[in-house]
């Protein structure tokens, strides 16, 4: 029987989606019918973006599984008219493009590029930066992309320590987890990467209290979500100085607005969330591996739980 896939993203994203996805699903030896028009009681499964004009689900009588394009599930998980499995997106693309973005910013400021690229001219001052095994590094959240950020990480030689909620044993990583390891994490962090999702637990992670536990010149890397620094707690960090860098790629609110005193502010770097991007030819094949698995009866990948929100 031929199975129905809506794609329920941003019509603009549709012309890149078309082709990537219906070859994944054929290859997955699916008989799939993929478009952006059904009925929502045909649909046997929805591939999804939160920024789509659907919000009620409750229509898709017949689907088994809603199928995120995204990493981040803040903006459909807390949907009370979601009863469906929710797939989060991991694909390789994403992954490896967050690995290439997270290094290039930590190398950055671990080497002081700034003071070259920006220096005076006429200005001969050499000054050598730690070599990066002289140089702590946490990664805040292990899951998928904090994981693969670590690993890498830790191959440029790095110190790299990495936190999160549960237990966690990464080859080359330092793993601290809950409450507990949280102060280890923070005085620890020289460089800190933020790749924790946007729940009710990990609301200003980054604030006051816990911006002062960090060592005097700390630099953050947020290709997280927003809400995971207090911002106003960020900007006197960064006055005082006690905080020497910000770079930014998530903010509460996107586009970050234009009086935002981020923008302007010598000491952060805002970047348009673009860490990682979800590319069709990559995130197409997750999509059809879960379609596959949810046609022969198999657990589908990257659930989401409801409960802890990510
Ligand atoms: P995962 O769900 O795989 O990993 C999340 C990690 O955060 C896990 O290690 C988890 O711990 C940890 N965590 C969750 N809650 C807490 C908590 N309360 N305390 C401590 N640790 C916690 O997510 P991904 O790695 O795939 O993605 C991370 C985030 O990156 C996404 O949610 C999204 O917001 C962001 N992102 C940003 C992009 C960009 O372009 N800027 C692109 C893609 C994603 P545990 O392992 O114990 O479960
Ligand atoms: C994502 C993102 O969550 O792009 O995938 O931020």
């Amino acid at each position: 029987m031929t199975v129905n896939v809506f794609f329920a993203a941003k019509a603009e994203r549709w012309p890149h989606y078309e082709m990537p996805l219906k070859d994944a699903i054929k290859s997955a030896g699916i008989d799939a019918d993929v478009s952006t028009d059904f009925a929502p009681d045909q649909v046997d499964y929805i591939v999804y973006a939160p920024n789509s004009d659907v919000q009620d689900f409750a229509p898709f009588t017949r689907a088994k599984a809603v199928l995120n394009l995204w990493a981040g599930v803040e903006g459909i998980v807390g949907n009370k008219t979601l009863t469906l499995p929710l797939a989060r997106m991991v694909d390789s693309g994403l992954t490896q493009g967050m690995i290439e973005w997270v290094c290039g910013h930590v190398m950055r400021h671990h080497l002081g590029m700034d003071s070259h690229i920006k220096g005076d001219a006429g200005v001969w001052a050499p000054s050598a930066p730690p070599l990066s095994w002289d140089r702590n590094v946490v990664v805040f959240g292990l899951g998928e992309l904090g994981t693969a950020c670590a690993q890498a990480l830790a191959q440029f030689g790095f110190n790299v320590s990495g936190w999160s909620r549960s237990a966690k044993s990464v080859q080359g990583v330092d793993c601290l987890h809950g409450p507990d390891g949280l102060n280890d994490a923070l005085a620890r962090a020289e460089i800190a990467v933020l790749l924790l999702p946007d729940t009710p637990a990990t609301t200003n992670t980054l604030n006051a209290k816990t911006l002062a536990q960090m060592p005097a010149g700390a630099v953050i890397i947020n290709p997280g979500r927003g809400p995971l620094i207090d911002d106003d707690a960020l900007l006197a960090a960064l006055d005082t100085g006690h905080i020497s860098h910000a770079t930014l790629d998530t903010f509460r609110v996107e586009p970050l607005p234009k009086d935002h005193p981020y923008w302007a502010h010598p000491s952060v770097t805002v970047t348009p969330h673009i860490a990682a991007e979800t590319r069709p030819k990559y995130s197409s094949l997750t999509i059809a591996e879960n379609i596959r698995r949810g046609e022969a009866g198999e657990p589908f990948l990257h659930l989401v739980d409801p409960s802890l929100g990510y």
